[in-house]
């Protein structure tokens, strides 16, 4: 079975609310505990994720999902940053369900494992998390390596009355990459130009375009514009920029990690993200091609919806135009 996850932005998460209740739904008739007691209805389910919209739209909840190429979504999970002012290094796994029929197909690691990439992006290096003992979940927190606190007895009640103990756990994830950092800069700083040649060369040689007018007329829009220059090291590996397009909304262009530097796209997308936040736009429009497969689902990952091809990619069927509410 071949599924994509996604970080959903507010607009995917609304979509996907019928298919969470789905979900969720499915799962309480199936015994999990995960906060409701069965028989829990659709409407019931769906009103618990219409709850969450506020939480995703400020970005205080990251909620995944994992999606069948066939549109049908057979997991989730979220991840809750704590608002705390002295827990900002710290997040919460909660919801992390897996449709009965899709079970025992490591679903459930994978949404793990991106909600631990997602954390590590928003600065979290500490992932806490309750679990019922005994359940299937509890051998697959300890196979991803996370850590048990210990036991409350009677946390929680069963359907019969009865309650049962949870399981206390949590992960502590490991540094992010040494060295690495990322600054805004102006595209002409010397390490700049040789990332920016080399990104050109790719584009040029896999799809014949090689996108160098991402950076047209840079200066007179720059005080509402953001180059990031990332290092790792001191050495230049990657770089991107977010220029205004119309209004509030800003253009992605000119991403580049270089082959092999591991999570250092998400640290530029992270902080490209913040960076037009504080300049007022509040959507990103971006565009790749749809034969750069690994763009696409790069930009999928971080919650990038595909739209309608705007402004000059609107009549190039080869364009894929993604965008994403700040
Ligand atoms: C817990 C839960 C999320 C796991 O989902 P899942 O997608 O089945 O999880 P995975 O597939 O990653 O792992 C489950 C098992 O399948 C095995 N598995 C993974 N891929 C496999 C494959 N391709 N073939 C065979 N087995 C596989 C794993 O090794 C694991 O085995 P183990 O439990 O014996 O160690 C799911 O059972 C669920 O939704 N439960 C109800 C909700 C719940 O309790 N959530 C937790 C709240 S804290």
């Amino acid at each position: 079975m071949r599924y994509d996850i996604i970080t959903a932005g507010a607009e995917d998460f609304a979509a996907a609310i019928p298919d969470l209740a789905l979900v969720l739904a499915a799962c309480v008739a199936n015994g999990a505990a995960v906060g409701f007691l069965p028989p829990l209805d659709l409407d019931s389910a769906a009103a618990f994720w219409h709850g969450q919209e506020g939480a995703v739209r400020t970005g205080e909840k990251h909620i995944l999902l994992a999606v069948t190429e066939a549109g049908r979504l057979i997991g989730t999970v979220t991840l809750a940053l704590a608002p705390q002012v002295n827990g900002t290094h710290r997040a919460e796994i909660a919801k992390m369900l897996v449709h009965p029929d899709a079970r025992r197909q490591g679903v459930a690691a994978s949404l793990l494992k991106r909600a631990e990439e997602v954390a590590r992006s928003k600065g979290r290096r500490l992932l806490v998390l309750d679990t019922r003992e005994g359940d299937d979940a509890e051998r697959l927190y300890a196979r991803l390596g996370w850590q048990s606190c210990g036991t409350i007895p009677d946390y929680a009640l069963n359907g019969d009355g009865t309650s049962h103990t949870t399981h206390v756990m949590y992960r502590q994830l490991p540094p992010p990459p040494t060295g690495l950092t990322i600054e805004p800069a102006q595209p002409d700083t010397p390490d700049a130009i040789p990332l920016i040649n080399a990104l050109s060369a790719d584009l040029a040689a896999r799809f014949g375009s090689d996108g160098r007018g991402g950076l047209a007329g840079w200066d007179a829009v720059a005080d509402r514009s953001l180059f990031a220059l990332a290092r790792l090291d001191g050495v230049a590996v990657g770089c991107g920029a977010v220029r205004p397009f119309d209004g509030e909304v800003a253009e992605i262009k000119r991403m580049y990690a270089v082959p092999g530097s591991a999570g250092v796209g998400a640290s530029i997308l992270a902080f490209l993200e913040a960076g037009a936040r504080h300049l007022g736009y509040r959507r990103l429009l971006l565009e790749t091609r749809w034969a750069n497969e690994r763009a696409v689902a790069f930009y999928r990952r971080h919650g990038y919806r595909i739209t309608a091809n705007y402004g000059p990619y609107a009549n190039r069927p080869e364009s894929a135009c993604l965008s994403k509410i700040l």
